[in-house]
């Protein structure tokens, strides 16, 4: 069975809003998505009924250790993580590779070489580049191809040595829209010695997530991307995560995965992203019945998400094809990333473009006016403009659907950028 978008629209109150008789159009998903009844219902009773911090010996606290407990084996649930101790909650993604790159930095000499990408976010590259610069670290730069929008896996065998302890590499591009084989970098960086250290921000709230399937080290991703709070994770491998040095106040645990989640927790954003998880078990139990053979051997509430995915990607492909074809109609516009419906599968359903003769802010701007939402600029996928030669000009507009928006949302938008091209 589809989706049914009637119902699953009518779980995110959001999405029912209008301003002076004209409906919101979101569009904006990639820079956070809104939140359905799920989220906003766990959040709500945590903090009515059971608000506390951890570890007391008393109602409300022993509730709130099982609600955090839960979080984080939804979360598990989420990436198929073999155990909910490698799931490390924090502020953001952002924050978390910062703090984390301290602890893999204890394990690097000088002249250890890293390995960042021109096709990342800024999140991804930053915290590696600083970590080099305290450490004296060799950092080797990935290209990616600006007329494939794909990685240069040619130039990767050369940029990985027997000194590689690490390559900082972009499930799906916040700009672009391209998944990458990270399976298979993976791979080759594995054969060099060093750890794989995925950033799934933009890629879990649009297909299934699997970090045992990946085989990567450490898969990092953001709750407010797919549905749920302002909220971020990191998974790792639980033996690496043991051997780890956390950076952490000396009476608290060495256990996993508290030592990695320093000072108290933001306990309604574990709620929300728990709510985010059960939203997406809801859409597998009741809408994507024929994807629940593939996951057969995975506990129930891990097998309907990932089915869930699974329908949400099916649902997102034609949405993209029409969106793409919508806008390369338009005389004078140019989508950065790739086109070719043969190869939707690589692909999430971002696409940003550039309109001749128009600015990126002034063409968002003016969709804002007619309530539609969409992001100008680099989006701090800084390198990857600054490939692209669109630095000077603006960047790029990104129109980023998710599962929520309809055909009808995105003819829309195509018409109202038409009408701004005319
Ligand atoms: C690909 C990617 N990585 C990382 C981030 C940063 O995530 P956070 O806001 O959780 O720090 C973003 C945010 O947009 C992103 O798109």
């Amino acid at each position: 069975m589809p989706l049914d978008l009637d119902r699953i629209r009518a779980q995110f109150p959001a999405l029912a809003l209008e301003d002076d008789g004209r409906p919101r159009v979101y569009l904006d998903n990639p820079a956070g998505t809104q939140v359905p009844r799920h989220v906003l219902d766990r959040m709500r009773d945590y903090l009515v009924h059971t608000n506390a911090n951890a570890d007391g010996v008393f109602r409300t606290s022993a509730a709130t250790d099982a609600l955090l407990e839960e979080a984080h084996r939804a979360v598990a649930d989420l990436l198929n993580a073999p155990s909910w101790r490698e799931v490390v909650f924090g502020q953001n993604m952002t924050t978390l590779t910062f703090a984390f790159s301290r602890s893999l930095g204890r394990e690097m000499r000088p002249g250890d070489e890293i390995l960042v990408t021109r096709m990342d976010h800024d999140a991804n590259v930053a915290p590696w580049l600083m970590l080099a610069e305290d450490l004296g670290l060799t950092v080797k730069w990935l290209p990616f191809d600006p007329t494939t929008y794909r990685y240069d896996l040619t130039a990767l065998d050369d940029l990985l040595s027997e000194r590689t302890r690490l390559a900082a590499i972009n499930y799906a591009s916040n700009a672009l829209g391209t998944i990458n084989d990270v399976k298979t970098i993976g791979e080759k960086v594995h054969a060099a010695g060093g750890w794989m250290y995925v950033d799934a921000v933009q890629y879990t709230p649009h297909a299934p997530t699997d970090v045992q399937a990946l085989g990567c080290d450490f898969l990092v991703c953001s709750a407010y991307k797919f549905f749920g709070p302002h909220q971020g994770m990191l998974w790792g491998k639980e033996a690496l995560l043991e051997r780890l040095t956390a950076y952490k106040v000396r009476p608290a645990s060495d256990a996993l995965p508290v030592k990695f989640e320093t000072g108290t927790l933001s306990h309604e954003g574990l709620a929300g992203t728990l709510g985010a998880v059960e939203y997406l078990a809801w859409v597998g139990a009741t809408m994507a019945a024929e994807h629940h053979g593939a996951y057969a051997h995975f506990p129930e509430r891990r097998r309907h998400v990932h089915a869930a995915m699974r329908a949400i990607a099916d649902y997102e492909r034609p949405l993209t094809a029409r969106l793409v074809a919508g806008l390369e109609a338009i005389p004078g516009l140019t989508i950065h990333g790739i086109t070719d419906p043969a190869h939707f599968d690589e692909r999430v359903p971002t696409v940003s473009f550039t309109l001749e003769g128009r600015h990126p802010r002034e063409v968002a701007r003016r969709l804002g006016e007619e309530n539609l939402f969409v992001w100008d600029g680099d989006y701090y996928a800084y390198e990857v403009i600054r490939r692209l030669g669109l630095d000077a000009c603006g960047g790029m507009v990104r129109v980023g659907p998710c599962h929520y928006n309809t055909a009808g949302e995105i003819d829309r938008l195509v018409a109202a950028v038409a009408a701004l091209a005319g």
